[in-house]
């Protein structure tokens, strides 16, 4: 969430010490996490709140679930780390379940720490793969922090990416665009198009089915490569394992981080056979990727969607909340399953600290009237009437 309303007194303590330490670079809301469990978290000041952010979309299955608690445990009390110059088996079982869970077609996976690790090497072995040096990114989109993310995330350079160039040549075409789409890889010097297929951060805008797959055909057509970004549309959020089976289109590179370990530190890129090309030892690498412990949550976050139907769940509530949450000031609600934006009459900064002031966690986006709502998988219908209930309570 970045609300910015003044730290309430329980909390201000903690606002306080970690000002003196740490960079000033984050603004918070005015609550302090000190347990959850499921949806729910308790607060240093004993507030239960409903948490509808779910701290940007990691905590897939919630607080404290039992499987996850278990395979952390577990796993640390065998083995809390070896590098990637070891075999591990619950290294080899994640990644098996990991490609099993996406699309097909994309036969490996390579394991990263972060959204952005993840993207920095699909855009590597797009590069590698085509030989070409520019990229194609879409507008509203966010990619990430690093030199190479950053720079194909849409408005960085002017706002905040402080290096002193880009490392390659990026074209942004305005979303939904096909026409754009089409001049930007008519130059024949594209390696490949990053795309959000549901854009998470500029508050929930679906790209949706005809303009992805027009995009399929069209890099195709040009012989770049396409790349899905899912960091935070993926792990089931959609009500599909990924947006990439929901929508029938699959990329030849796909991204994915935040729920993977369920709150533990992971990412991955998921990568064809193709765009693998000729790899070797030594051309790409990382030292905490791929470690036991987040495998062994990767491994046990799959495994618990799946049994737990939680892909159906999350169809049936989006559609709840979708019929039931356009009350007080929401005007409309946009994207998919999981990932949805409220559409509101007054500024989204004003409802999400008057949602709080309800006991529900919601989150602004980069458009100002959009609140995002990103819940755990494991919400119930309950709680989406709580909310329903709250948002008609609220001023239009
Ligand atoms: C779609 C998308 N890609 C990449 C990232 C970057 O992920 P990380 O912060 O783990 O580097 C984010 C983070 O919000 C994201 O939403």
């Amino acid at each position: 969430m970045t609300t910015t309303t003044a730290a309430v007194p329980e909390i201000a303590q903690a606002s306080r010490d970690e000002a003196r330490f740490l960079l000033p670079v984050y603004a918070h809301t005015p609550v302090e996490p000190v347990s959850g469990r499921g949806v729910v978290v308790e607060t240093r000041d004993g507030r239960s709140l409903l948490d509808f952010y779910g701290g940007h979309a990691v905590a897939l299955l919630g607080y404290r679930h039992p499987r996850l608690v278990a395979a952390l445990a577990g796993q640390a009390e065998e083995l809390f780390f070896q590098s990637n110059s070891v075999p591990l088996a619950v290294r080899a079982r994640a990644a098996e379940r990991l490609v099993a869970f996406g699309p097909e077609g994309l036969t490996r996976a390579f394991l990263v720490n972060s959204g952005a690790e993840a993207n920095e090497n699909a855009l590597r072995l797009a590069f590698r793969a085509t030989g070409r040096g520019r990229i194609v990114a879409v507008e509203g989109a966010f990619h990430g922090r690093t030199a190479a993310a950053a720079a194909v995330t849409h408005k960085a350079v002017e706002k905040w990416y402080a290096f002193p160039r880009t490392p390659f040549d990026v074209t942004f075409v305005p979303r939904g665009d096909l026409a754009a789409l089409e001049a930007a890889l008519a130059v024949g010097d594209v390696a490949a198009m990053i795309v959000e297929p549901i854009q998470g951060q500029a508050g929930a805008y679906d790209l949706g089915a005809d303009y992805l797959k027009a995009a399929r055909e069209l890099t195709r057509a040009a012989g770049a490569l396409l790349i899905f970004d899912e960091v935070q549309c993926g792990m089931g959020r959609t009500g599909h394992p990924f947006a990439a089976q929901a929508y029938g289109v699959t990329p030849d590179l796909l991204t994915v981080a935040k729920g993977l370990a369920g709150g533990f530190p992971a990412g991955a890129v998921l990568v064809s056979e193709a765009a693998a090309g000729d790899l070797k030892v030594g051309d790409l690498g990382t030292t905490f990727g791929g470690g036991p412990l987040a495998c062994a949550l990767i491994e046990t976050v799959i495994d618990t969607i799946e049994t737990e139907g939680l892909m159906a769940r999350v169809r049936t509530l989006s559609r709840l909340i979708r019929d039931t949450c356009r009350v007080g000031p929401v005007t409309a609600i946009q994207g998919e399953g999981f990932l949805l934006g409220l559409r509101t009459t007054r500024p989204a900064r004003q409802i999400v600290d008057e949602l709080l002031d309800h006991g529900i966690l919601s989150g602004t986006s980069g458009d100002p009237n959009i609140v995002r709502l990103l819940p755990p998988l494991v919400l119930e219908e309950a709680h989406v009437h709580t909310l329903a209930r709250a948002l008609a309570e609220i001023h239009p």
